[in-house]
């Protein structure tokens, strides 16, 4: 494929993880280990194809709402997954986590931003892995941060751009958002990459995350690849 007709960064919404430990009788927690092994082929995948960067949705300011057992099977899943990512990292991958790091446990907080710390020269692919995140909260954030510049004096309001905006969000070193791929039959963006996503893309699959195949993502890309991108012009 033309590089030109390739997604430069795919965020992925990791959904339907429940519903596929469901239909085997197993526990939710069985379908989030699952997911997680996805999500690692993704990141292969999306760099074999030319890809430059991927996001991916994997705890959201809003799941807190969920049981105990199951938040906590997650982290304990993150906890495990850290040292893979530590693994990835080595073949030339910058991993940035995105979201609220400060609600995780201390010493989730302390790998993940020591992972982030150790890549930064990496410029083989980006991961991007959202956690705690939410779209509001990134754009309250982002606002809360050019307040304190005005504050001291380093900005003026007037100078509070769409792109002085962007330099303060979590993605400012990813490139431009291009397509978002939601699995599990479910139509809606669920607080994921709000103002990234203004012009992004969107292919949803019904197909269950744990499921998601490397065909699945061919087919998302080779949809994107015909889609007529307009940005407003003719
Ligand atoms: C997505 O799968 C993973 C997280 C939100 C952590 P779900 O757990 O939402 O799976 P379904 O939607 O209930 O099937
Ligand atoms: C979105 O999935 C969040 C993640 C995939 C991490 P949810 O399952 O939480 O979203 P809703 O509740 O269906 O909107
Ligand atoms: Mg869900």
């Amino acid at each position: 494929m033309e590089e030109e007709n390739l997604p430069r960064h795919i965020g992925f919404i990791m959904d339907g993880n429940g519903r596929w430990a469901k239909k085997r009788a197993m526990p939710r927690n069985f379908g989030h280990k699952q997911g997680a092994a996805v999500f690692k082929k993704t990141v292969n995948w999306c760099r074999e194809l030319g890809v430059r960067a991927a996001t991916f949705y994997a705890f959201s300011t809003e799941n807190w709402k969920r049981p105990a057992d199951e938040v906590k099977g997650i982290m304990n899943l993150l906890r495990k997954y850290i040292k893979d990512i530590r693994a990835m990292a080595k073949e030339d991958v910058r991993f940035i986590f995105i979201g609220d790091l400060t609600k995780l446990d201390e010493d989730i907080q302390v790998e993940l931003t020591d992972i982030m710390e150790t890549t930064k020269q990496n410029t083989g692919f980006i991961t991007g892995v959202a956690l705690n995140y939410g779209g509001r909260a990134e754009i309250a954030n982002a606002a809360r941060l050019l307040a304190e510049k005005c504050v001291s004096g380093e900005l003026e309001p007037g100078d509070i751009t769409e792109e002085a905006f962007e330099r303060e969000l979590y993605t400012s070193k990813f490139p431009p958002l291009d397509l978002v791929i939601r699995p599990s039959g479910e139509q809606r963006l669920s607080n994921f990459l709000i103002w990234q996503a203004a012009y992004a893309e969107f292919v949803f699959m019904d197909v269950l995350w744990p499921d998601f195949k490397k065909k699945d993502l061919e087919s998302a890309i080779e949809e994107y690849a015909h889609r007529s991108r307009r940005f407003g012009g003719v």
